[in-house]
């Protein structure tokens, strides 16, 4: 089934717990918490104070994906402000296994994410450990970009690789692929087509009629 994660990143944080709360009446399954730490990425953005207000007003999944250095430092502080699944960067950790069974050890959900100059081969050695893996459709670091258009061919790639290795797949438990930057409503369907089936999208929702954006996206994503 293909899920809606809104970014709060491009959120009014003055509005915040309302624009949630609508996101979720509207049909979002998840919400998608941008972490950034001025190094991996150039940006920063907030951390776990903010999470943990929000997972006591909200029993929407929440989606951390961490563009920090070294995230296995903060793996248990985000857990224990909430988060159902933690994605850390394939580029930001020194031993990404040891990552990912941090995480796993913890109960939560894993994600890993490649940025864009990052091939999709790199992820294979940890199929089979993934509840999710993050194709980022633009440079990490700031909200609002336009998608590259080699997003599309990444997605085919990935499912492509996954298909030819189900030995890696213990019954058959593929992960999510989620995709995240320069998602809209003109290019979700494409998307979807080529593979994606968790849809990160901060602008497109949360600027202008958020309702209305939230439906229009959970219409393409049910297929109506
Ligand atoms: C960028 C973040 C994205 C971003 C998406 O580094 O990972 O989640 O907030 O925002 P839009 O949909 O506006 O590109
Ligand atoms: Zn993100």
């Amino acid at each position: 089934m293909n899920w809606l994660s809104p970014s709060i990143l491009a959120a009014d944080f003055n509005r915040l717990g309302e624009q949630i709360r609508c996101v979720r009446d509207n049909g979002a399954q998840a919400l998608h918490f941008d972490v950034m730490d001025g190094m991996f990425v150039p940006s920063i953005s907030f951390g776990m104070p903010v999470l943990e207000s929000i997972r006591k007003e909200t029993d929407l999944f929440l989606d951390v994906h961490l563009m920090i250095r070294e995230p296995i430092r903060y793996v248990n502080e985000f857990v224990k402000c909430g988060a159902d699944l933690i994605t850390v960067h394939y580029e930001a950790c020194c031993d990404v296994m040891q990552t990912i069974e941090a995480i796993r050890k913890t109960g939560v959900k894993v994600g890993l994410s490649i940025r864009p100059e990052t091939p999709v081969s790199v992820l294979r050695p940890f199929f089979g450990k993934l509840d999710l893996i993050l194709i980022m459709s633009v440079n990490p670091g700031f909200g609002g970009q336009t998608l590259m258009e080699g997003t599309y061919d990444k997605l085919r790639e990935l499912r492509a690789l996954m298909a030819a290795n189900p030995e890696m797949f213990p019954d058959g438990q593929y992960p999510r692929v989620e995709v995240d930057g320069g998602v809209n409503l003109s290019n979700v369907a494409g998307l979807l087509e080529a593979g994606a089936d968790t849809i990160v999208t901060g602008s497109a929702v949360f600027r202008g009629d958020i309702e209305a954006n939230t439906k229009q996206f959970m219409a393409i994503l049910s297929g109506k």
